[in-house]
């Protein structure tokens, strides 16, 4: 439990903010699976990627810190070896999920755990499709994690159409068809990150992976470590206090240095709609993925509809969305959010009794979020199911809010952004 108590200072200056989660768990797992050495800057030292580094070393992954590095040698396609006992993810769906795309095409066989609430999520998404490829999966109850693992080499290529926008289903995939005989193609409708696809041309070439339209083709082989990757400020990070900038009265303030790649901008892109003033300004040198600066000032803000199409590249925002939408003048309509029901927690619930708590108005109707603005939060007990992007959101809250908030289980924040909600206190008191 922790009380957050606002702050009575606006938003000023310039930081910066952890490395992308999403990209440091592929720069971990595709550089296992290269050929050479590599610099890794910037790494995030929150607890799913945590998670990530500690599995690859049980599969025998050559890490090690150096300054402010880790430096890994990569083992190649066939040099991870079995691992002695299970492999622990912890929170981390990303962990569990890609690596059962790893796990699928290695020789042996392994068993994947997680924390309860890992424990409760949808994996048959993930072993259905590598079972057609020639992998063995075995699911608690059929769908869940402990998962035992018999991998088969080489794996069979693969035809298939995401049944769910969800790119860690994808990377699985494309972890598995790196590791066939022969070309995979997948059909990603919903447009969810492409992170995996970036780092794989990265590693491997931009010849092994063809993209026509919404189809993806990867063609099989060896790829090689580039010496040194820095991974960019994530973006999902640098959206809460771009978001805590938007809601205090006088604030100005630039992230510098964060991921701008256009899959994960949604945010961003929905702020602005709804008045925000926000300026984006990328980096001249060009790099595999896009970099600049964001920098977010006080504004007078309007309710918007907000249509499914554009949930994938805002997924994990949702529920600082619905922060903003509290203080937006008008209805905030946000659809298609079916998939926050299989999160770290029931996201959907939890930000609607989270917020009306506080004393927002926000209700749930079938897959979507409709919040009433503005309305003035008012400090509460609020509950975050021990799920971290509910930590961090609501921590937005309390910090515009009147009075104190208490968080249940605050220091789950630690999972993505560790020191965030110390950080947004001491700029504001
Ligand atoms: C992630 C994909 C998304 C996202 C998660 C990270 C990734 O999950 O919510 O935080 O790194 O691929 P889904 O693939 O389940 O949508």
């Amino acid at each position: 439990m922790r009380k957050l108590s606002p702050g009575s200072r606006p938003l000023k200056g310039t930081l910066e903010v952890p490395g992308d989660k999403s990209i440091a768990h592929r720069a971990l797992i595709l550089g296992s699976l290269a050929e050479g050495e590599m610099r890794i800057l910037s790494l995030p030292a929150g607890g799913d990627v945590r998670s990530t580094r500690d599995c690859l070393s049980r599969l025998g992954a050559d890490l090690s810190p150096d300054g402010e590095a880790l430096v890994l040698r990569g083992r190649g396609l066939s040099g991870l070896k079995a691992p002695a006992g299970p492999l622990d993810c912890g929170n981390s769906g990303t962990t569990m999920r890609l690596l059962m795309g790893l796990l699928a095409g290695q020789g042996g066989e392994a068993v994947l755990t997680g924390d309860p609430s890992l424990s409760r999520r949808p994996m048959r998404r993930v072993s259905e499709p590598l079972t057609l490829m020639g992998a063995a999966f075995e699911l608690a109850e059929d769908a869940h994690a402990p998962i035992r693992i018999r991998g088969r080499r080489p794996l069979s290529p693969l035809e298939y159409r995401l049944p769910v926008p969800s790119a860690q289903v994808k990377s699985a995939i494309l972890l598995a068809a790196l590791q066939a005989d022969g070309e995979t193609t997948l059909d990603d409708p919903f447009g969810t990150r492409d992170h995996t696809e970036r780092m794989l041309r990265l590693m491997g070439g931009p010849e092994r992976v063809r993209l026509e339209g919404t189809r993806i083709t990867l063609r099989p082989g060896p790829l090689r470590c580039p010496a040194e990757l820095r991974i960019p400020g994530d973006p999902s990070s640098a959206a809460y206090w771009a978001a805590a900038a938007s809601l205090i009265p006088g604030s100005a303030l630039t992230v510098k240095g964060v991921l701008l790649n256009p899959t994960r901008m949604g945010l961003f892109d929905v702020l602005r709609d709804m008045g925000a003033r926000l300026n984006i300004r990328q980096q001249a040198a060009p790099s595999w993925e896009p970099v600049g600066d964001i920098r977010s000032e006080h504004s007078r803000l309007v309710g918007v509809r907000v249509p499914a199409a554009r949930i994938p590249a805002l997924v994990d925002e949702v529920p600082l969305l619905a922060v903003i939408a509290c203080a937006a003048h008008g209805e905030t309509r946000i659809e298609g959010l079916a998939e926050l029901r299989v999160k770290e927690s029931d996201r959907l619930k939890a930000t609607a009794d989270g917020l009306n708590a506080l004393g927002g108005e926000v209700r749930v109707a079938d897959d979507a979020l409709v919040i009433q603005g503005p309305r003035l939060l008012r400090g509460a007990a609020v509950e975050t199911h021990g799920d971290h992007r509910l930590a961090l959101a609501f921590a937005v809250a309390a910090a515009a809010a009147e009075g104190t908030t208490t968080l249940s289980d605050a220091e789950c924040a630690a999972v993505s952004y560790p020191g965030f909600l110390e950080a947004l206190e001491a700029r504001t008191a």
